[in-house]
């Protein structure tokens, strides 16, 4: 499967030629993240015994969206940070006005890849089109990122709040589309639950691991929030009421799943993957 992620990644920001910001865009593109999200939509899928391949254009698009917020995240003017996927930063690489086009680039590109699916019938395609401008826009990642920079969360709720928008969303497009994908859109709803709670264990997970391994060990910035003063499930609870609060929701996560309706367990070994992970 990431075999399959991986090379079509590659294929798809190859097309843009032979300049500087497609050079920006396959930097942080093809630096080798987790690919967590384009794995929970194609193991979904695997669960439903579609063929990957149905949804492989809109796994990537999902992959280049994430790229994207990462590149503008890590700049400057939001949390001014200067490695990540063990490599220098990409407006470091390139500076601050290519790392912002890099970004428009692949932000752009994710769409014209969700054009090309034309794997799945032209309804099912505006479905993914809605599905993943919703979940990465105004109302969804971009408004998780407003919530984070303008830092007055003061509260778990508003914390879970802001980690629901601004991580939860893209995990939630994942679910939500392969469960389209699949022609199971009366389970859409459930898959996007579960996608919203599993982005606020995985970035209550990122919390935890930036206090507890070093910079070298995840590979991105390290302690960056704690150098900022920001408010994170750890700083609000402490460390070992952070890590019960993560097992909890990890709990409601497996009841959501067997909500789900699924005919094998790609999708839970995912998770019991996401579960343990210390990167
Ligand atoms: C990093 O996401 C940003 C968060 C939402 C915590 P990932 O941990 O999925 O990053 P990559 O894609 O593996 O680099
Ligand atoms: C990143 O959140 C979330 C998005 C880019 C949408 P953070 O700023 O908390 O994550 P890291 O620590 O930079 O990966
Ligand atoms: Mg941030
Ligand atoms: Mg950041």
């Amino acid at each position: 499967m990431n075999l399959m992620i991986e090379s079509r990644l590659r294929e798809l920001v190859q097309e843009y030629g032979n300049t500087t910001v497609q050079d920006a865009m396959s930097y942080s593109l093809l630096s080798g993240g987790k690919r967590v999200r384009p794995r929970l939509l194609l193991s979904l899928l695997a669960d439903y015994g579609v063929d990957l391949y149905q949804g492989l254009n809109q796994a990537c698009a999902l992959e280049m969206i994430h790229t994207y917020s990462l590149v503008h995240d890590d700049l400057p003017a939001m949390d001014n940070d200067d490695f990540r996927r063990f490599k220098p930063t990409n407006h470091k690489v390139y500076g601050e006005g290519m790392a912002i086009l890099a970004g428009d680039g692949l932000l752009t590109a994710a769409f014209t890849t969700l054009a090309k699916a034309d794997t799945v019938s032209a309804a099912t395609q505006m479905k993914t089109v809605e599905i993943l401008a919703r979940n990465a826009g105004a109302h969804g990642m971009i408004l998780g990122q407003e919530l984070d920079i303008v830092d007055n969360i003061g509260s778990v709720e508003a914390l879970i709040q802001c980690y629901e928008m601004k991580t939860g969303c893209l995990f939630a497009a994942a679910l939500e589309m392969a469960v389209v994908i699949a022609g199971k859109d009366d389970l859409q709803d459930t898959a996007r639950t579960l996608g919203l709670k599993l982005g606020v264990a995985f970035q209550y997970q990122d919390d935890i691991l930036e206090v507890t391994k070093t910079s070298d060990e995840i590979g991105k910035s390290h302690l960056s929030d704690g150098e900022r003063e920001k408010s994170t499930i750890v700083t609000l609870l402490g460390l070992k009421r952070a890590q019960n609060a993560t097992e909890g929701l990890f709990k409601e996560i497996k009841v959501l799943l067997d909500r789900l309706d699924l005919n094998g367990t790609e999708l839970q070994k995912l998770i019991e993957e996401m579960i343990a992970r210390d990167l």
